[in-house]
């Protein structure tokens, strides 16, 4: 049996992938530690297959006290670590708490990792990972013209999202580097599905088209992501858990680069077409073009070629199903949404955001 620590289980990405490990290893027992901040939820984990092999913690990565009993009563051997503050408007707006979060969250899990397995000895070292899951982010932003981040590609950040989790993967390197901690990192593009919570680009617009309200477009909604289906990417950090060499780092991308204009009308068309007797069809009429994000990236692309070759990872969903798919998931599950949306106070920040938006575009 392994023993994983998941951080941030109860959010988007996190839930998802403790569906997936469930679902797809026996083997496997998961600790879930979150804080169930406005992001995560409870909702992400009903459902799950095997349940008797999951356990719930409420707290914070950035306790040490816990975190350092969990390592121990649970004989932790592997952590993949998810626990973030992940919005970028947010981080515009309240800069602290990525802060706190992601970086010194992230320090103080690798000094727990390190006690456990390096002084403690509490499981063979060759037996332990600690994968950090970061962010394409990282490396900027891309003219028209240059090639799509690697690898070895500078880290220039440009939100403090971006340069909180930039600073938590140097931390992450660096214990392995001194000390010989086993670490995985990958860096992982746009990511979309089932249970994303509804300040992010796509849920956000397929929620507000479903209920008439204006589908805000950051600027000329030219700037491009590379879009990758959740499950997708749950498949590519198992792979690098299981396969992936110590030290290493792991883009991975889902090979969609649309720009944000057509995600939007593809949604719009998807939307259509499920209810066409909707009094807001045709849905498009409702795209609003608003004032755009400070700093905002204009372009993403990322090169999937390392764990192509080294792991025979490739992406299963092209953007065309996973959309169709997230889509309905939404329109399948209204109890997911008003609970979601009451337990974040999700108006208070619509409003934040958006207020001083409208008619500055
Ligand atoms: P999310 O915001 O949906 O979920 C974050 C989870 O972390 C929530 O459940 C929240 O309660 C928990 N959390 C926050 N602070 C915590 C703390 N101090 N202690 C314990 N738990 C805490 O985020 P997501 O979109 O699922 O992203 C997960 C990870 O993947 C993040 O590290 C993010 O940087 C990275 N990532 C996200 C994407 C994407 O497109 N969403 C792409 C690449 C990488
Ligand atoms: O690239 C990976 C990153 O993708 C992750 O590290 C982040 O955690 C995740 O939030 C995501 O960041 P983005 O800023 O790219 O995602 P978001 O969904 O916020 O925005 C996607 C694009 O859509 C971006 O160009 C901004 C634009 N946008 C977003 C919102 C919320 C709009 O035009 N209107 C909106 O209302």
């Amino acid at each position: 049996m392994r023993n994983v620590l998941v951080t941030g289980g109860a959010g988007f990405i996190g839930s998802n992938f403790i569906h997936y490990l469930l679902r797809t290893e026996p083997d496997v027992r998961v600790v879930n530690l979150d804080a169930l901040t406005y992001a995560g939820s409870l909702e992400n984990l009903k459902g799950l297959p095997d349940e008797k092999r999951h356990t719930f913690v409420e707290g914070s990565i950035t306790d040490r006290p816990l975190v350092d009993r969990l390592f121990a009563e649970y004989t932790i051997d592997t952590v993949i670590h998810f626990a973030a503050e992940s919005h970028v408007d947010r981080s515009i707006l309240d800069p602290g708490v990525f802060v706190q979060t992601n970086v010194i969250g992230t320090f103080t899990l690798l000094e727990a990792a390190r006690k456990a397995w390096l002084v403690d000895k509490l499981v063979p070292v060759e037996t332990a990972r600690f994968h950090h899951v970061s962010t394409d982010e990282v490396f900027g932003t891309l003219s028209k013209t240059e090639p799509p981040f690697e690898e070895e590609t500078r880290y220039q950040p440009r939100s403090p999202y971006a340069a909180s989790k930039a600073s938590s993967d140097h931390f992450v390197r660096a214990y392995n580097i001194t000390y010989g901690l086993p670490v995985t990192i990958s860096n992982c593009s746009n990511n979309y599905g089932p249970r994303q919570f509804p300040e992010k680009l796509i849920p956000l617009m397929i929620l507000n088209a479903v209920n008439g309200r204006p589908l805000p477009v950051y600027g000329d909604g030219m700037q491009i992501r590379d879009w990758l289906y959740v499950d997708d990417h749950c498949e590519a950090i198992w792979k690098v858990v299981t396969q992936g060499r110590v030290g290493e780092t792991y883009c991975v991308g889902g090979d969609n680069q649309p720009p944000n204009i057509e995600i939007v009308h593809t949604i719009c068309d998807i939307l259509d077409e499920l209810r066409p007797g909707s009094v807001f069809a045709p849905h498009e009429k409702l795209i609003t073009h608003v004032a755009d994000r400070p700093g905002h990236d204009r372009r993403y692309d990322i090169n999937i070629e390392k764990i192509h070759t080294e792991l025979g990872w490739s992406p299963r969903y092209s953007l065309k199903t996973g959309l169709a798919d997230t889509v309905q998931w939404y329109l399948e599950n209204p109890e997911w949404v008003s609970a979601i949306m009451e337990q974040s106070d999700y108006g208070r920040w619509v409003k934040r955001n958006y207020e001083d938006r409208k008619g500055q575009a």
